[in-house]
């Protein structure tokens, strides 16, 4: 019988997914579940956009240039122009999803046994991306207690010679940080000693509640062609199913070498481009609108949060998640046991065990994942749920 590489038994199921078969179970027995476990907004795609698919009249669903259709290049060079990052369209490679982007980033900077530096607990899926590349992650630690921040000088101890790049994410995925200034200028001034790649992961840029959105590395000069961001429209227009997102470097080395790994996959996804381009349509408040939304979002959840017993929890500054410590010795025991055993009038409530989004073997085990994707009314019955559930748990 062959076997599997040893790369393939390295890749970890997703923590955000891989107890979905319970919550289908649930289902099957009648329940309603409450999905806090994945970052699927319930925010509807804008209507503008959506009327983009309205608009296909080739007979033909084509590939597409691997660089990405013009129009969405355009719309992304323009949005970047916004934030002050001064790029052409030619300039913008266009990726299916951020994660793609994460895989191309990470392949043009990392050989085999390369290693990244991340904060930890990280986005799952940089864990995954890794192990398919034979990359190493080393995670680098930060606490509830700290909010998750990065403390001056936490990351300088982890570079070793093997050391190419660090994964900023930020706003943090998934424990809700938002870095300061400071923070930022620390681990740039990191890459600039020690001659790393910053890769920032900047897909949640918008969602920023107590201060403003911080600003992408590609206006750090100081960083000069350093500096790599990877970006997604999936979470900033409510459209994870169209699987759109992009890199953009000004290093010419890395787009040349994202174009490549571009080209290898043929195109970016044509029906999804459709959709994307037409952001450039939407009203400049759009996203003042759908921050406001998650803010009062964050507000539930952390007031629920801060209120059940024996739970640790620290306020999210950004992106639609917390991370909490709950009064149990292995959370994902207490997830499944939420869905096969648990119920109040025919609903519970299912999220994301947390050792899944942390790269530091045994880290995490008493803690979940939530993702605010959900109206207020829904999430405020979801945390009730959650806190009736902790009560009720044998475990
Ligand atoms: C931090 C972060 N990066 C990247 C992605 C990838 O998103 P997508 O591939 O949908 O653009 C996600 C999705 O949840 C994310 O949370």
């Amino acid at each position: 019988m062959p076997t599997l590489s040893r790369r393939a038994a390295a890749v970890p199921a997703s923590p955000i997914r891989k107890l979905v078969p319970y919550a289908d179970a649930a289902k099957a027995r009648g329940l309603h579940v409450h999905h806090l476990n994945i970052g699927q907004p319930d925010i509807e795609t804008p209507e503008l956009m959506r009327r983009g698919l309205a608009e296909l009249r080739d007979p033909v669903i084509a590939y597409g240039p691997s660089a990405g259709d013009a129009a969405m290049q355009q719309m992304l060079a323009t949005y970047y122009r916004g934030l002050g990052v001064d790029c052409a369209p030619s300039e913008v490679l266009v990726t299916t999803g951020g994660s793609e982007a994460v895989l191309f980033a990470l392949a043009a900077c990392l050989d085999v046994d390369d290693e990244v530096l991340i904060p930890d607990p990280m986005y799952a899926n940089y864990i995954g991306f890794a192990a398919v590349l034979g990359t190493r992650v080393v995670p680098v630690p930060t606490r509830v207690e700290e909010g998750y921040h990065l403390p001056a000088g936490r990351l300088a101890g982890y570079v070793t010679p093997r050391t190419r790049a660090v994964l900023l994410c930020n706003p943090s995925n998934p424990t809700g940080a938002v870095y300061t200034e400071a923070e930022v200028q620390a681990v740039i001034d990191l890459c600039v000693e020690h001659d790393l790649f910053l890769i920032a992961d900047e897909v949640y840029r918008e969602f920023v509640y107590d201060g403003p959105m911080p600003r992408s590395v590609l206006t750090y000069a100081g960083l000069g062609d350093r500096a790599i961001v990877v970006d997604s429209l999936s979470k900033r227009y409510s459209l994870c199913g169209g699987r759109v997102g992009c890199l953009i470097s000004r290093n010419r080395d890395v787009m040349a070498a994202g174009l490549r790994l571009a080209q290898a996959r043929l195109s970016p996804p044509a029906l999804g481009q459709l959709v994307g381009a037409r952001a450039a349509l939407l009203d400049p408040g759009y996203f003042a609108g759908v921050r406001a939304e998650y803010a009062r979002r964050r507000n539930v959840v952390y007031a629920a949060l801060s209120s059940m017993p024996g739970v640790t929890v620290h306020r999210p500054e950004g992106a639609f998640y917390a991370m909490a410590r709950l009064p149990v010795p292995d959370a994902e025991r207490f997830v499944i046991w939420m869905l096969e055993s648990f119920s109040r009038d025919g609903r519970t409530t299912m999220v994301a065990p947390g050792s899944g989004f942390y790269a530091t073997p045994g880290a995490g085990m008493d803690e979940v994942r939530i993702a605010y994707v959900l109206e207020e009314s829904a999430l405020g019955d979801a945390m009730d749920l959650l806190a009736e559930g902790l009560k009720a748990f044998p475990g």
